[in-house]
């Protein structure tokens, strides 16, 4: 990465970045569960928007084959872990196919940064891949860094066109001292102790595991900080959520539309604050309710 710049959101990082980036004689794939944010800077750029099935490759290849040679510029945009679901892409292939059909890969790191990779770093790490070979980096400082605003980081070329085009960065404020002070100490601490890294990707496996032990359906989690029940019904999910808070525990149910009624799920965040104990404790309490 050659350079990087910051916004006052990763909301408005991404409308901005793609909308800028992109216009009407281009083509934009992303994942079907791309955030609000990708889609919104998709449609804002007037450029071919084509949602490919969530992480399936292949079909993104056919749409490839098919829309490739029409467009200019091309861009795929995924996410480094997926919110609803708690998987990630196939990184190594999706850098395959980027280079084989000449796109621009883009990966939304809010919910991998300080979550995937032996220390945190992000999906790049997870696969030990270079950095480099991904075009657009984009994240937030609210999740794991514990505060607001937005960040991409890419080539100098990138950085310096969104610099002084994207309007989010040149017509809105930017992000306050005590924002960037405050993620910059997050990141220190990532970097000082990356144990903490370690404890969150135990404490999930561990409540994975746990789910898989009891019978639980937990779609494709891959026991990355997000951990799902899928109950698949959204009065069962309101039910169970209610249950658990009584408990001790405060999960929230994910119901229809947001997700298909037979999607509809309790949405588990782990944290590495979580102690062994608790997500012991957890289990139990679920183990009692199933
Ligand atoms: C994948 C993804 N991208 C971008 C954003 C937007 O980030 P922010 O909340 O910092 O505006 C979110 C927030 O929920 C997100 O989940």
């Amino acid at each position: 990465m050659d350079d990087a710049l910051a916004l006052v959101s990763g909301h408005a990082t991404n409308v901005s970045m793609i909308a800028q980036l992109l216009g009407p004689r281009d083509l934009i794939l992303h994942d079907e569960y791309a955030h609000n944010s990708i889609v919104l800077g998709a449609k804002l750029s007037g450029a071919q928007r084509l949602p490919f099935p969530h992480n399936d490759w292949q079909s993104l290849t056919e749409l490839l084959r098919t829309h490739r040679r029409q467009a200019e510029r091309c861009l795929i945009a995924v996410e480094g872990v997926y919110s609803m679901d708690g998987d990630y892409p196939d990184l190594p292939r999706l850098l395959e196919i980027k280079k084989r059909f000449a796109a621009w890969l883009m990966v939304d790191e809010a919910h991998s940064l300080g979550v995937l990779g032996p220390r945190g770093s992000g999906i790049a790490s997870h696969f030990s891949v270079d950095s480099r070979e991904v075009d657009i980096w984009m994240g937030t400082l609210s999740k794991t860094l514990a505060s607001c605003g937005g960040f991409v980081a890419g080539s100098q070329e990138l950085i310096d066109q969104l610099r002084y085009l994207a309007p989010g960065f040149l017509y809105s404020v930017g992000l306050s001292p005590a924002d960037g002070a405050a993620a910059l100490q997050a990141l220190k601490i990532l970097q000082r102790e990356p144990e903490r890294v370690s404890r969150l990707q135990n404490r999930g496996q561990r409540l994975l595991e746990g789910f898989r032990e009891l019978g639980i359906d937990p779609g494709p989690s891959q026991g990355f900080a997000i951990v799902p029940w899928i109950v698949g019904s959204s009065l069962r999910a309101v039910q169970l959520s209610e249950q658990l808070l009584q408990a001790g525990i405060d999960v929230q149910p994910i119901l229809y539309p947001a997700v298909p009624e037979r999607r509809a799920r309790l949405r588990f965040f782990v944290s590495s604050e979580h102690s062994a104990q608790d997500i012991e404790g957890t289990l139990t309490q679920i183990a009692a309710l199933v």
